[in-house]
């Protein structure tokens, strides 16, 4: 096999480093599916659980092995006999196992962890690498808290445990305490220092706590690390892990450092929505790479620049990490370029419209709202949103069944051009029956991308507002529909975008 120098290996420790954190744990079928969608999107490592932890870690390394077949599966260990077994056994079934076993190497923690002194621990290191070496040929070691160990003892931990027969060895900032010209001078240190580092890769695994998490990670790569250790969205102990989607975004928007993975980024965003509800830890909304707001754009200034060319405000396209677009929030910071942008995607036409007499009348509006949606722009235009489509497809009737134990099924008539069509579906409750039911009789390949509900006032009997994204033949539709029943003000909605392709 021809060694590519500059390919960057990426291990994911999602369900081990990240699913530690309390409130994110997963239940055994949930690993495997979003060990799956890991395969999918490319990562080199798995890192599955600890197994000796708990059954129920031991079952997520068996069941993970099982279930994925391109990456290694890795199981953590301590240095020491028992917790090497426990991990051997849940690799039996993995094709391509690797351990991942280690101890301390910072003198506060050889002090205040261990009680122990450098050499005992550095025997321990090099004792756990034979004695998993025994079962396994891949053995990464883990010189835990390095990030504040003094670099000749670490050089020399390094050496010992690679000359024991560890392929992969693990430079863990512990505790996030490193500044990154720090963090990549000790990865030069060893780089230079360590006899017989080409023996190994060297791997990069930094928490967050000052928020230097991608950074040091970034720092070690350029001087010489080839393996980099990371979560979806950043999650881990504390303040997180280096999170996957930056650090491989940044090497790939960086093209000039000469390095790769073999990431699939397009399905970032999806990946990073399916990991955030299953541990129900929501992503912050100004998170790089996947934050709701990372390709929103909001002040005149920037809207207006964005809209003449995309690059002058953002430096990733946004495809590249499975979004199909950038967002323009309208607010009363908005100038006219940004209110004609949407006004044209709802189908009003630039050249019938006076901008400036419509701009007064929005930012009106806008002072008193926080966001204008396109329900308001449809009622700042003087929009019957029914009478819009005089010609399209209307509800005649529609009849949801629903409730424990019923399955919801709904019974839908649409008034089309041809006359009165009919259909019944059943759903995963009356909205998704309802859609269905449409679906059957218009016959198009629809894509629900965006589904917001809202109470106008609050309370029970209220009037819902629907706004919804659609996307046909690769181009977006917005729909919106209001009533005080919620599947209807749904299907109203639904029925509005999909009246402007039909
Ligand atoms: O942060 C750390 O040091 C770890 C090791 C167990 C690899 O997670
Ligand atoms: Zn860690």
């Amino acid at each position: 096999m021809i060694h590519d120098p500059n390919r960057i290996y990426v291990f994911d420790t999602t369900l081990r480093d990240g699913e530690q954190v309390p409130g994110c744990q997963l239940t055994t079928s949930e690993k495997v599916e979003i060990a799956k969608e890991l395969e999918l999107l490319g990562v080199d490592v798995i890192e599955a659980g600890f197994p000796i932890s708990s059954p129920g870690d031991f079952e997520s390394v068996v069941q993970i092995s099982k279930a994925v077949n391109n990456p290694i599966v890795c199981a953590l260990t301590r240095a020491n006999q028992k917790d090497i077994d426990a991990a051997v056994q849940s690799l039996q079934y993995a094709k391509h196992p690797r351990i991942h076993t280690g101890i301390g190497s910072s003198d506060m923690h050889i002090k205040y962890k261990f009680n122990s002194t450098r050499q005992d621990i550095l025997q321990r290191g090099v004792d756990a690498v034979k004695y998993a070496k025994k079962y396994v040929e891949d053995i990464e070691f883990y010189a835990e808290d390095a990030g504040r160990a003094d670099n000749a003892f670490l050089a020399q931990m390094i050496e010992a445990v690679i000359a024991a027969g560890a392929t992969v060895v693990n430079i863990p900032d512990t505790n996030g305490y490193c500044l990154p010209h720090q963090y990549g001078a000790k990865i030069k240190y060893l780089m230079d220092n360590v006899q017989n580092i080409d023996k190994a890769i060297i791997s990069v695994h930094c928490h967050n706590d000052l928020g230097l998490a991608t950074a040091n990670s970034l720092a070690g790569i350029v001087n010489g690390a080839r393996q980099v250790e990371c979560t979806i969205n950043g999650i881990g102990e504390r303040a997180g892990n280096t999170s996957l989607e930056e650090i491989v975004m940044v090497l790939k928007t960086h093209q000039s450092l000469g390095k790769h993975t073999h990431i699939n980024t397009k399905r970032f965003y999806d990946l990073s929505a399916k990991v955030s509800s299953m541990m129900h830890m929501p992503v912050q909304p100004n998170k790089a790479i996947v934050g709701k707001n990372a390709f929103a754009h909001s002040s005149g200034i920037h809207q207006d620049g964005f809209l003449k060319h995309r690059e002058n405000y953002e430096i990733i396209n946004p495809e590249d990490i499975g979004l199909d677009q950038s967002e323009i929030i309208l607010t009363a910071r908005s100038g006219r370029h940004a209110l004609k942008h949407h006004l044209e995607r709802l189908g009003y036409l630039a050249e019938k419209i006076n901008l400036d007499e419509i701009y007064e009348r929005f930012l009106a509006v806008a002072d008193r709202k926080k966001e204008i949606k396109d329900d308001d722009l449809l009622l700042l235009m003087g929009a019957d949103t029914k009478s819009n489509y005089k010609d399209g497809v209307t509800i005649k009737l529609l009849q949801v069944m629903c409730g424990d134990p019923l399955i919801p099924t709904s019974i839908v008539k649409l008034d089309m051009k041809d006359g009165i069509h009919e259909a019944t579906s059943s759903g995963n409750g009356p909205v998704d029956a309802t859609i269905k039911a449409i679906n059957k009789i218009i016959e198009k390949e629809v894509i629900i991308k965006d589904f917001h509900i809202d109470a106008i006032h609050g309370g029970s009997d209220d009037v819902s507002k629907v706004n919804m994204r659609i996307i046909y033949n690769d181009k977006n539709y917005t729909g919106y529909g209001f009533s005080s029943d919620i599947v209807q003000a749904s299907a109203n909605a639904y029925l509005d975008a999909v009246n402007k392709f039909i």
